[in-house]
């Protein structure tokens, strides 16, 4: 996943090294099972779904304003589709069974054909019966390069996984539709994986400076992560930009879907291990290590803002506002919501496996949450009243978060929405389309967590 890999690949033995680079240029992106050692060694290996072989999924790389093609072959034994989180995408290739397509069948195909119009760090998943789908590795990286990219020594991409697996076997426990976590925080995992491995090590320069794509793949985790041995600032969050590198102090939260870019300097010296790690109640642990070799002899001081993408600009203050509860789960549990046209209580709504709504809707309703005219600035309040953290999701646009003091903060597709907290976002609705808006936690989605708006 390091960028300067590219020059190996012009040998014949790091394409045997690296099996999946060949598929890179190809425009096959094929859904199918593998074997990889996710769990430590002397565990057995874990049979996954890949595209193209490997968790993560085929590096799917491209120039800002490039065009991705790529023919999704389905040799799964479930239906699929890929969605690419985070690009302002063409509506029709967004991926959505139900909404933009139909599931691909076992043994069929569909073509994905779109431009990208914004650098940065994006991801493509499945967006069919995900929280199974995503859970067993149907997930990979979208970079989309600056053309003036930043002055770094490695460009890495760090995708970030939490796996249930079995401590024996080491196969992806099959309790998707496990009624506690889906009314509670989520699937949590027993073992967190960057790049599809358990503790991987990378060898740095003492002195050097490093982009890292950090990207949160899981379930349901939200990661609060710290930098050891390595000093740094987040300049771009979701892909986009920020106007203004800001310095990590301390841990930063990245909930499930959403993405920070990273550009740190090594500042252990040579002998040493930096990490990324993650810190959780009781302590931190490493995520990645940084093998720190020899000294280099360039230092780097300050840091720039990456170059922004063409985002609108815009005002909100004679925006219309739009309140989306987020409602149930446990300790709060749905008296009743609506499930199509039918009012079901909370009782009924469980023995369905639904346990959260969104404004009073247990899945997602026939009318849009917003109907917007084209070109139109919208807001939406989020007011979580469950007693669970919530990652709230756009497709097919980026909002701005709306920060207490009523300015327009940074560009993001994901918004984590504490218990107890509430949230405003504003968009202008200016891509066409019918587009989901949805809980991240992706069992959250599939029991309740789940709607949608047009713009036309
Ligand atoms: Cu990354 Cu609808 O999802
Ligand atoms: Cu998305
Ligand atoms: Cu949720």
């Amino acid at each position: 996943m390091i960028l300067s890999r590219r020059r190996f690949l012009q040998t014949s033995t790091a394409l045997a090294l690296l099996p999946r680079a060949a598929h890179a240029v190809s425009s096959d992106l094929i859904a199918q099972e593998a074997m990889q050692q996710i769990a430590p060694s002397g565990y057995p290996a874990t049979p996954v779904w890949t595209y193209g072989g490997s968790v993560p999924g085929v590096d799917i790389r491209v120039p800002q304003g490039g065009r991705v093609r790529r023919k999704l072959i389905n040799n799964l034994s479930q239906p699929t589709a890929v969605h690419w989180h985070g690009i302002r995408i063409d509506n029709a290739m967004d991926g959505v069974p139900g909404l933009t397509q139909d599931a691909v069948e076992t043994g069929q195909s569909f073509d994905y054909d779109f431009v990208a119009p914004d650098a940065g760090t994006y991801w493509y998943h499945s967006h069919n019966r995900s929280m199974e789908q995503v859970a067993r590795g149907l997930y990979g990286p979208l970079i989309v390069e600056d053309s003036s990219p930043p002055d770094v020594d490695k460009d890495m991409t760090l995708m970030l996984d939490d796996w249930r697996l079995d401590p024996e076997t080491a196969h992806v426990v099959d309790d998707f539709d496990n009624g506690h976590d889906l009314s509670h925080a989520g699937r949590l995992g027993n073992l967190v994986s960057v790049n599809g491995s358990f503790d991987p090590a990378y060898n740095v320069g003492s002195g050097e400076r490093l982009r890292l794509r950090l990207i949160n793949a899981s379930n349901a985790r939200i990661f609060d992560l710290a930098l050891d041995g390595l000093t740094g600032w987040i300049v771009a969050l979701d892909g986009m930009p920020l106007t203004t590198p800001l310095p990590v102090e301390g841990d930063f939260p990245l909930a499930p879907a959403q993405r920070a870019d990273l550009i740190v300097d090594v500042t252990a010296p040579s002998g040493d291990v930096a990490s990324l790690a993650s810190i959780e109640r009781d302590g931190g642990y490493g995520l990645v290590r940084f093998t720190v070799t020899e000294e280099s002899t360039q230092r780097r001081q300050g840091v720039e803002a990456l170059p922004a993408n063409n985002m609108p600009e815009f005002q909100y203050d004679e925006a219309p506002l739009h309140r989306m509860s987020l409602q149930g789960g446990a300790m709060r549990w749905l008296e009743g919501a609506k499930l199509g046209d039918q009012d079901l209580t909370g009782r009924e709504l469980a023995q369905l496996g639904r346990f959260w709504a969104l404004n009073g809707y247990a899945e997602r309703p026939k009318d849009p949450f917003l109907d917007a005219r084209q070109g139109q600035v919208h807001r939406i309040e989020f007011l979580n009243e469950t007693a669970f953290p919530h990652a709230m999701h756009l497709h097919g646009h980026h909002f701005r978060i709306i920060l207490p003091d009523g300015s327009l903060g940074p560009w993001r597709d994901t918004v984590l929405v504490d218990r107890g907290q509430t949230r405003q976002i504003a968009l202008v609705a200016d891509n066409p389309g019918d587009w989901l808006l949805h809980c991240h936690m992706l069992g959250h989605a599939a029991s309740g967590m789940m709607s949608w708006f047009r713009v036309s």
